[in-house]
This record gives C-alpha cells, structure tokens and sequence, in this order.
C-alpha cells in the first residue's frame, strides 16, 4: 500500500467495549478527519472500477460518509440507500437480519435499468446489509458492478454473503 493509505489504516481507531460489552468498534473519525489520509481512501476505494460505473449507491448511515466523495472524485452521481422509511418515494425495498432483529433499506426510482452502480460502505461484517444493497439494486433492474468497503472484518464470513468485495483494510 501507499504511504497514505498506511497512514489511513493508523487512523482507525479501535474501542473496546461499544456500543456493548465485547464488541471491539473500529471508530474512523480520525481518518476522516486527516484531509491526506480520506483523499488516499477515496482514490483507493474508486481505483478497480474507475470508469465502470455510471452512479454510486452510498448505505446509510456510515457509508454516506465516503459515498459522496467517492462519486465528486469519480465525477458521478450519488444514490442514497437508506433505512426503511427515510425516502418519500420508495421504489424498493429489501429486509435484511441484524445479530437481533432485522431492518430494512429502500431507494427511489433513481436507479434506473441497466444503469450501473458502485455500492460504498464503511465496514463489511456478516455481509448482510450489502447483500441486501444488492438486492435493491437488482429489484430496479441496476447493475452492481462492484462494492468498495474502507474494512472487511476477516473472522466473519462476510463474503460468502456479500460476494466479491474491494476492501482496502482487514481487521
Ligand atoms: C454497520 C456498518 C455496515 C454494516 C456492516 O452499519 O456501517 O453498514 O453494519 O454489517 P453487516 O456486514 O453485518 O451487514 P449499521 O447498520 O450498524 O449502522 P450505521 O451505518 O447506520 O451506523
Ligand atoms: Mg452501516
């Protein structure tokens, strides 16, 4: 990796213990927050596909911090995929299970047929949530032509959800 993006990776901040009890929380704010370090993200994250997509599809919540710089940089356009009841106009939806529970995510008619889309998120964990991303994207006949994440989290069986994803750290 590039100087940088070493530097990123020193930026994420690892917490013990939150929101619960053994759950170690990895905290990018800092990283954010260092203007060399997000622009070295934002390229890194854009590089594999640069080109092969028309729009980015930005996952609520974190993800929109990295959405809308990776699609200014990439010079498209920006997509929100949000928690279920968010949008006014929902064109589709896709349920999803957490640890407990399960949510939802919708997006508007933006995403159009054949039009094609980078999904952005901070973390991949179970895969869940981009696995549904995927779905919603397909639901309105968009192509995901790939997904970009700052950190997968290896002892979780993410990809075996999610399929194929581009992720800059491992933790
Ligand atoms: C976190 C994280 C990813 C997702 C990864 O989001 O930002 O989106 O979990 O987990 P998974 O791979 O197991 O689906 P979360 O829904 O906790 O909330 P936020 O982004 O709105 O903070
Ligand atoms: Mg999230």
């Amino acid at each position: 990796a590039t100087e940088p993006l070493i530097r990123a990776e020193s930026l994420i901040r690892t917490i013990p213990d939150y929101p619960e009890p053994g759950i170690l929380f990895r905290d990018i704010t800092p990283m954010l927050a260092d203007a060399a370090a997000l622009r070295a993200v934002i390229d890194a994250l854009i590089e594999p596909f640069a080109g092969q997509f028309d729009v980015v599809g930005g996952i609520e919540a974190r993800g929109f911090l990295l959405a809308g710089a990776v699609a200014t940089v990439a010079d498209v356009g920006l997509i929100p995929i949000r928690k279920a009841g968010k949008l006014p106009l929902p064109a589709a939806s896709v349920a999803y299970d957490l640890e407990y529970g399960s949510a939802a995510i919708e997006v508007h008619d933006d995403i159009t047929p054949g039009m094609r889309v980078l999904l952005v998120d901070d973390v991949l964990a179970t895969g869940g949530t981009i696995a549904a991303a995927k779905k919603l994207v397909a639901q309105l006949g968009g192509e995901v032509v790939g997904t970009a994440v700052l950190m997968e989290l290896t002892a979780l069986p993410g990809r075996n959800v999610a399929g194929e994803v581009h992720a800059l750290f491992e933790a």
